[in-house]
């Protein structure tokens, strides 16, 4: 839904500024009109020749244009922007958007922008990893800003890490997919589980299992993005949140996400619970490292974890919705089933893992969803973002 569209398309200084070419093109083809703002910097890495006959328009970079000293207004720019994309973002960029200082007209039109401002970092990875980066876009997200994080490979300079813009494709994907939602989980808060967790043995060893967070960190990205606010409660998983409205609590074993969800669920209307939580934790936890020698054969002695799901169904109210997840691998319908009833849901999610690219680990998921009406809907295998979109669609009906 990008067609009509007007997007600053801002570009600073860094080698991923080529990417800016592929960006442009994209919005064009999608429909959007471009208008390219580019820091002195910026023209270092790409010209401005380039950028003009890419998105049909001239390139902005001075106050004054050097021909006939005609003032270019950061003003109109901004109200007439519907948002603001900042890719390549280096991290000088970053830091003046983050104080304000505005000594290039990029950084002018940005602190005049009324729309939403995307911002897609791109530097070496110990740049990334600085604290001053990381205090700066947190700022920059504390002021409704969304960040579209890096992706780890290999940089520049060739080493290898956290801090290659994220590709064209995907920067496209979350601007289209922000003009595209209808904001039906307005005003609605929703407490999501997400991930494994960690059971500590001693100081270096956990029980913990094969969850990567994809499906729920997918589920809170698509809830956001509908308009709700949401709290991700997030076990041990490498993974980033994108959207601004996520507020991410991260935990390590069932115990403290139990406490956390307890704490969240009587302020939100909805809670799915998609994190694998571990069933058991050992009784206790050794303080040094167990060392083999002193040990010979070991046995751990596991005492069970309280159940979340469980816990937030006793306590569930009238208009509170409780959503939760059923990974199986035989009797899948009648244990899900099962589950849905013992735990209070109002619909459960169903994956099986005996279909293939279903379950941990995966970027796919074959689901099937089933509710307390006894209603099933089966579907096919779609990416992990297209399911989220699938269980928040059967949410919305609920919640209508
Ligand atoms: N769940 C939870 N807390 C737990 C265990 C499970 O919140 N301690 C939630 C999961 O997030 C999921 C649902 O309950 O939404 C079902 O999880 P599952 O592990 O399949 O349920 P269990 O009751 O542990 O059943 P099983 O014996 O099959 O492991």
């Amino acid at each position: 839904m990008l067609k009509g569209k007007h997007i600053i398309l801002g570009i600073t200084g860094s080698i991923a500024a080529y990417k800016a070419a592929y960006i442009i093109r994209a919005l064009v083809k999608k429909g959007a009109e471009v208008q390219v703002v580019i820091t002195p910097a910026g023209k270092e890495f790409i010209t401005p020749v380039t950028l003009s006959a890419l998105s049909s328009n001239p390139v902005i970079s001075e106050f004054f244009s050097n021909r006939d000293g005609s003032w270019h207004s950061h003003v109109d720019l901004g109200l007439w922007a519907d948002a603001m994309l900042i890719a390549p973002a280096t991290a000088a960029t970053i830091g003046k958007m983050a104080n304000g200082i505005a000594d290039n007209m990029l950084i002018t039109t940005y602190l005049s922008c009324k729309a939403p401002v995307f911002v897609a970092p791109a530097m070496d990875l110990d740049m990334f990893a600085h604290p001053t980066t990381q205090e700066n876009l947190k700022k920059l997200r504390s002021f409704g800003n969304y960040i579209i994080e890096p992706a780890e490979g290999e940089l520049a300079s060739h080493l290898v890490g956290k801090g290659r813009m994220e590709e064209p494709d995907k920067i496209i994907e979350v601007l289209d997919a922000f003009f595209t939602t209808e904001k039906e989980l307005e005003k609605k808060k929703i407490l999501i589980t997400a991930g494994p967790t960690y059971e500590k043995i001693d100081p270096v060893r956990f029980i913990g299992n094969y969850s990567s967070g994809k499906m729920g960190f997918a589920l809170a990205e698509a809830c956001a993005r509908r308009g709700a606010e949401v709290v991700l409660v997030a076990g041990p998983v490498s993974l980033n949140v994108y959207h601004p409205d996520i507020k991410r609590i991260d935990v390590e074993s069932a115990e403290e996400m139990y406490h956390v969800a307890m704490q969240e669920f009587p302020g939100s209307d909805v809670a799915i619970l998609s994190a694998a939580v571990a069933d058991y934790r050992p009784e206790s936890q050794e303080t040094e490292k167990i060392k083999r020698e002193t040990k010979g054969d070991m046995q751990l002695h596991l005492v069970p974890n309280k159940d979340i799901a469980a816990s937030l169904g006793a306590i569930k109210k009238e208009d509170q919705i409780l959503v939760g997840f059923a990974l199986e691998t035989n009797n899948e319908t009648s244990h899900a089933e099962n589950k849905l009833k013992r735990k209070n849901f109002d619909f459960i999610v169903l994956n099986s893992l005996r279909n293939q690219g279903a379950g941990f680990r995966c970027d796919t998921n074959k689901i099937a969803i089933i509710d307390k009406f006894g209603e099933m809907l089966e579907y096919p295998l779609k990416s992990k973002q297209d399911v989220a979109e699938d269980i928040v669609n059967k949410l919305v009906t609920l919640i209508k």
